[in-house]
């Protein structure tokens, strides 16, 4: 059976936590797009670890630990992370697809530079090189980390890429170039410390497809991020959607058993871009405070919202959700009044959909139904019947107004502050024949 988790919203929605709770029952665990612009913590009983590249299953023995064709990679994060993980003997195997794009360190420079070029119209990104190493890797220029097994070849290609990167630098952005003897040691020192963890990653994932194991595919950054039906140009560089699991780790749109979309019972945002349920003031304030939403990558502070299931109910549109998960539940513990966008007015007309146009977007005014809110606990609760009734009628509003049913509640950050709605749809070892797949024709 494959499930794929993917961020509904912006990102940070608490993917880390649910991945990881559902990873312990996985055989295998797979990443596939993005880079260390995203960052999970993961907690067991041998510690809490902060992970920007190496999936959430590491953690568990047993697991298989895919870090797939669609990533980019910086190699000196991954290495710094691997040397976390041995040091602390999380026992999860690793292996890294040789098709993985490599952020190299003129990728970062240019990021950097760029967004201070863009000024007032900066993207906001996290300045890790990602939009770089992906726009190398689309005009045929990028260096894979399979790359690393040939140095000699290697090192021609680097010289050719570092001609055309610092003269950008240096005549366009006016900034320092990077010294090809720099990036040739580093390469050795890349070649030595990743080489045996570089594989196919597809033939691991087709055995393990064929032995009918669990296998669950790891989303970072969140839909309305995605390069192609996120809000252009304020999103990332790679499909962070789940059609992305597919490409990014060779599989077949056929092979996804269950898609399950991550929300937080309100909205964030890093970094620029349309945010129609956008709140200022002392709302914003307490939920930032306390839900500490600051960026895991970047430190910035999140800009906040409410729910919007308009925006939700794109989002199982571009994603082919069959679930959600809804996190964060107890940051609305304190609240009067909660709200849930359920409309959008834009020159007098209501709008039902997510515009794609991002004037429109950023000029919406977003239409409200509003809850009364609990004014009780809901942290660490870890049982549906345990959740006062305000908090129920809430979540099955949001389960109405967006459409889809919701498999886990998250009230916390700790492993049992999880509550498992409709445990079914998760069930691990089920056969994809028990759990109703048809085959192709639907036979
Ligand atoms: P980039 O991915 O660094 O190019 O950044 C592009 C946009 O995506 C910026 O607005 C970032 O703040 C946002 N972004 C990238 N990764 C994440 C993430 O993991 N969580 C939230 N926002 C992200």
């Amino acid at each position: 059976m494959i499930i794929t988790i993917v961020g509904g919203q912006w990102g940070d929605e608490g993917k880390g936590k649910i991945i990881d709770h559902i990873a312990e029952k996985a055989d295998v665990i797979a990443r596939y797009a993005g880079g260390n612009n995203a960052g999970h913590t993961i907690e067991n009983k041998l510690g809490k670890f902060a992970l920007h590249l190496v999936p959430c299953g590491v953690g568990w023995e047993g697991t298989k630990n895919l870090i797939g064709s669609g990533t980019v990679i910086d190699p000196d994060v991954l290495i710094n992370e691997l040397e976390l993980i041995n040091k602390n003997n999380l026992p999860g195997e690793i292996f890294i697809s040789e098709k993985a794009h490599m952020i190299m360190p003129y990728h970062i420079k240019l990021d950097q530079a760029e967004e201070a070029y863009r000024g007032s119209e900066a993207v906001g990104t996290t300045g890790r090189g990602i939009g770089p190493a992906y726009s190398d890797k689309i005009s045929r220029n990028g260096i894979r980390i399979g790359d690393l097994k040939n140095i000699e070849t290697l090192q021609s290609k680097i010289s050719k890429n570092l001609n055309i990167k610092n003269k950008i630098l240096k005549e366009i952005y006016n900034t320092d170039e990077i010294s090809e003897k720099y990036i040739f040691e580093k390469i050795k020192e890349w070649n030595n410390k990743l080489s045996k963890y570089i594989a196919n990653t597809e033939q691991i994932l087709y055995e393990n497809i064929e032995k009918n194991k669990f296998i669950l595919l790891e989303g970072a950054q969140g839909a309305l991020l995605d390069i192609d039906h996120g809000t252009y140009p304020y999103v990332t560089s790679s499909n962070s959607i789940s059609g992305g699991s597919l490409t990014g780790l060779g599989l077949g749109a056929k092979d996804i058993d269950n898609v399950m979309g991550v929300f937080k019972a309100f909205t964030t945002r890093v970094g620029e871009g349309p945010f129609p349920t956008e709140i200022f003031g002392k709302d914003a304030e307490t939920i930032r405070e306390i839900a500490g939403e600051f960026g895991t990558t970047t430190g910035r502070p999140r800009r906040i919202g409410w729910f919007d299931a308009v925006a939700a109910k794109y989002s199982v549109k571009i994603n082919g959700l069959d679930g959600m998960v809804i996190t964060k539940l107890d940051i609305l513990d304190k609240f009067e009044k909660i709200k849930i966008c359920t409309h959008y007015e834009y020159k007098g007309e209501v709008l039902s959909y997510f515009p794609s146009d991002e004037n429109i977007l950023s000029n919406i005014k977003p239409i409200y139904k509003e809850f009364e809110g609990w004014d009780e606990s809901t942290f660490d609760v870890s049982s549906y019947e345990a959740l006062n009734s305000k908090a129920k009628e809430f979540l099955k509003n949001l389960e109405d107004i967006v459409g889809i049913p919701i498999a886990y509640i998250s009230t916390g950050p700790s492993r049992e502050a999880t509550i498992p709605v409709s445990y079914t749809h998760l069930r691990a070892h089920e056969t994809r024949e028990d759990r109703g797949w048809r085959g192709v024709g639907g036979k």
